[in-house]
């Protein structure tokens, strides 16, 4: 059995240095252009946002303009789209105020990332950032996130507070035969 598990190990070991070894003939390398396209993450520290800036009055005409109301609602809580604006009041447990991205991201860049990569659907890629940064703003002053009067860009965004400050990454308490997740469906109770 232990010169079977050697010999499989050896052979695993050779189609490696063999794949390593041989060119197939597809593919190329992509140009610079095409990675810096395919590269839009924005970090916590914002420093791959790019220049602009937007406000919330921009924001709210914007969210009408560009369809977002057409699918997430008017206000926000009345479309077929996933809800953008909590209804608890804002001195809720932000756990108790529903996860809405605009309210519990962990980061404020992680908002204007996804809506610059995903949004408007079937439309994504086509918003200017400054488009970007209002519609960001707009979000996170109807969650009670900012102000109504505040600027954002590439240096605001990253210190806007996100209301879960370190709390997202909180462990869950867990004992030793305890399920993983209280009352996780696929969980067995012992
Ligand atoms: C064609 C319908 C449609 C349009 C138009 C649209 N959305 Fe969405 N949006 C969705 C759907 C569906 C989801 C949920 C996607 C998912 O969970 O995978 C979503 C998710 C979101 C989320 C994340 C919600 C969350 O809490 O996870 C944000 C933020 C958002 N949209 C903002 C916008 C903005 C801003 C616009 C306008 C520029 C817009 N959307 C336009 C359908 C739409």
């Amino acid at each position: 059995m232990a010169s079977l598990r050697a010999l499989v190990l050896a052979l695993l070991m050779g189609a490696t240095a063999l794949a390593q070894q041989t060119t197939f003939g597809v593919g190329r390398t992509p140009t610079a252009e095409e990675i810096r396209a395919w590269d839009i993450s924005i970090g916590p520290t914002g420093e791959e946002l790019p220049q602009g800036k937007g406000t919330v009055r921009e924001g709210a005409q914007l969210y009408r303009s560009k369809g977002c109301a057409g699918c997430h609602g008017a206000s926000a809580v009345d479309g077929r789209a996933p809800i953008l604006k909590s209804k608890a009041p804002p001195n809720a447990d932000v756990w108790a105020r529903g996860r809405i991205l605009p309210l519990r991201a962990p980061h404020a860049t992680t908002v204007w990332d996804y809506i610059n990569r995903a949004m408007p659907l079937n439309r994504e890629g086509t918003l200017h950032p400054d488009e970007v940064y209002s519609l960001t703003a707009y979000l996170l002053f109807i969650n009670d996130v900012i102000k109504e009067d505040e600027v954002l860009d590439a240096t605001t965004l990253p210190r806007v507070k996100m209301p879960i400050g370190e709390d997202y990454a909180r462990l869950p308490e867990w004992k030793p035969k305890s399920p993983r997740l209280k009352g996780y469906p696929q969980q067995q109770q012992q």
